[in-house]
């Protein structure tokens, strides 16, 4: 409790409230709308814990307060004092405040988010104000929520948290999706595009790790699914081949939706208007698919595609990754989440290991999201015998010197190892039911957006 609370034991948190009922409480906060039908005003007030309506009698309150309330605007920053009380209808929260005191701590003028509809360009950039909103506020909530259901749900399964670094001197996806930046003496430095390899290094240490924090990628696309710094979790583990790290991302997958499903049911319902079945389908079984199953029904689907613009974006040959069009049209024919396995190797990442039976494929996996999300997790077991890693990192063209203390890991007791990751404002966008990654992140970065 901090020292002003411990003198004015009164002020509480929106959050809080049912704690207070029929008792005499302070809301330090902000105004979020108002109306007045003749002698009552209503308040809605917000003070980031939670939105909650207060009402003034006039018979009830001092001229003062009552001529103060009429010159309060959108975001005037307030403390107001009432009694709490229960009401099923009242809005928000199932209480209101009966107001008695208001205090008008610090004046706004032309606050530019109105009740009108705003562009979204608009609303980026107001991003700082922005996340005041009820939508904002109810998203954002939920992506804290995700964290810690991440962070437990691994932490429960015996994975040691082991943060990789950000700054670092090679590429782990690609060298075509570098951030760069000069290292003191002008060596190259680059922004980390996954925690992985590091990770790998880890599990080799403690047996089952993870890393969580930002990943950037440098890439031009502008799409929905995709920003330039976006949040990722990583676990690896040690002797898990791909069967097993498919079981783990499933259950840690329906683990984390449920948890979030658990605690947000009101936001996801009255706020974003989500449809719960949709999210309670996050449990196993999970659709399973080849890529060449993966390939052959998507073939089905063009078929069947009326709209020659659809049936030209659904367009694959073998050898291709999939594009944003294949992964809605796949994950719109099923209602569960997919996973895709044995990925052609030349799409992927140069660590990945490859089918023992057949060279061409890679020991790889990726999760979509159903309702058209798409991928959320991608992941898949490493190529642990030092020739074949030695031979891949020269056909990636990439260093083997940079990538020394990579290859030392299968020098040294190399054995079956696995891991994946899941982008974590993908999968807020999925639940949350959002059209773009970008409200899924404070302060998103995208290809023309780095302010505010
Ligand atoms: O499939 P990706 O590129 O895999 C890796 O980075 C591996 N090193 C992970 C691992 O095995 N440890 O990325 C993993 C996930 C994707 O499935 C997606 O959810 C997210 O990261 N992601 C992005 N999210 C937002 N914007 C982007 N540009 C993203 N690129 C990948
Ligand atoms: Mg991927």
């Amino acid at each position: 409790m901090t020292k002003q609370q411990q003198n004015n034991i009164s002020i509480v948190r929106i959050h809080d409230i049912e704690q207070y009922e029929g008792q005499e409480v302070t809301l330090q906060g902000w105004l979020y709308n108002q109306r007045s039908s003749g002698k009552l005003q209503f308040v809605q007030i917000r003070d980031g814990s939670g939105f909650i309506q207060c009402i003034f009698k006039q018979s009830q309150v001092s001229p003062q307060v009552w001529s103060m309330l009429q010159e309060l605007v959108q975001e005037s920053a307030i403390c107001v004092h009432g009694h709490v009380r229960k009401d099923p209808r009242a809005p928000f929260c199932g209480f209101e405040l009966l107001g008695s005191q208001l205090q008008h701590v610090g004046g706004t003028r032309d606050y530019p988010i109105t009740k009108k509809e705003h562009g979204h360009a608009f609303l980026l950039d107001h991003r700082h104000l922005w996340i005041r909103s009820r939508r904002q506020h109810a998203i954002l909530r939920i992506r804290a929520t995700a964290v810690r259901a991440i962070r437990d749900t691994l932490d429960k399964a015996g994975f040691l948290l082991v943060d990789s670094p950000i700054l670092t001197a090679n590429a782990c996806e690609g060298t075509s999706t570098l951030f760069s930046t000069s290292w003191f003496d002008d060596r190259p430095a680059y922004l980390s595009q996954s925690g992985q390899l590091y990770q790998e290094a880890c599990a080799m240490a403690f047996g089952k790790t993870y890393c969580f924090g930002p990943t950037f990628r440098a890439e031009k696309s502008k799409t929905r699914r995709h920003l330039n710094e976006f949040w990722m979790v990583e676990p690896e583990a040690a002797y898990m081949d791909l069967a097993g790290v498919i079981e783990l991302a499933t259950e840690f997958l329906s683990a984390v939706v449920q948890q979030i499903v658990q605690q947000h049911e009101r936001e996801l319902v009255q706020v974003l208007g989500r449809d719960l079945d949709i999210l309670h389908r996050v449990s196993r079984p999970f659709v399973r698919l080849t890529y060449d199953e993966a390939l052959a029904k998507l073939a089905q689907l063009r078929d069947k595609e009326s709209d020659p613009q659809l049936k030209q974006q659904l367009q694959i040959t073998w050898g291709m990754d999939f594009g944003s069009p294949h992964e809605t049209a796949l994950c719109h024919f099923f209602d569960r989440p997919i996973v895709v396995t044995h990925f052609p190797a030349q799409v992927k990442a140069f660590y990945m290991k490859k089918h023992p039976d057949d060279e061409r494929l890679s020991c790889s996996f990726d999760i979509l999201a159903p309702d058209g999300y798409g991928e959320i997790i991608g992941g898949g077991q490493r190529e642990e015998n030092i020739d074949l890693l030695l031979q891949s990192i020269k056909q990636h063209n990439l260093s083997e010197k940079q990538l020394q203390w990579y290859t030392d890991l299968r020098r040294y007791g190399s054995i079956t190892h696995s891991g994946f990751g899941l982008g974590l404002e993908r999968l807020l966008a999925f639940v949350c039911g959002l059209a773009h990654l970008r409200e899924a992140i404070a302060f998103p970065r995208t290809l023309e957006r780095l302010t505010p």
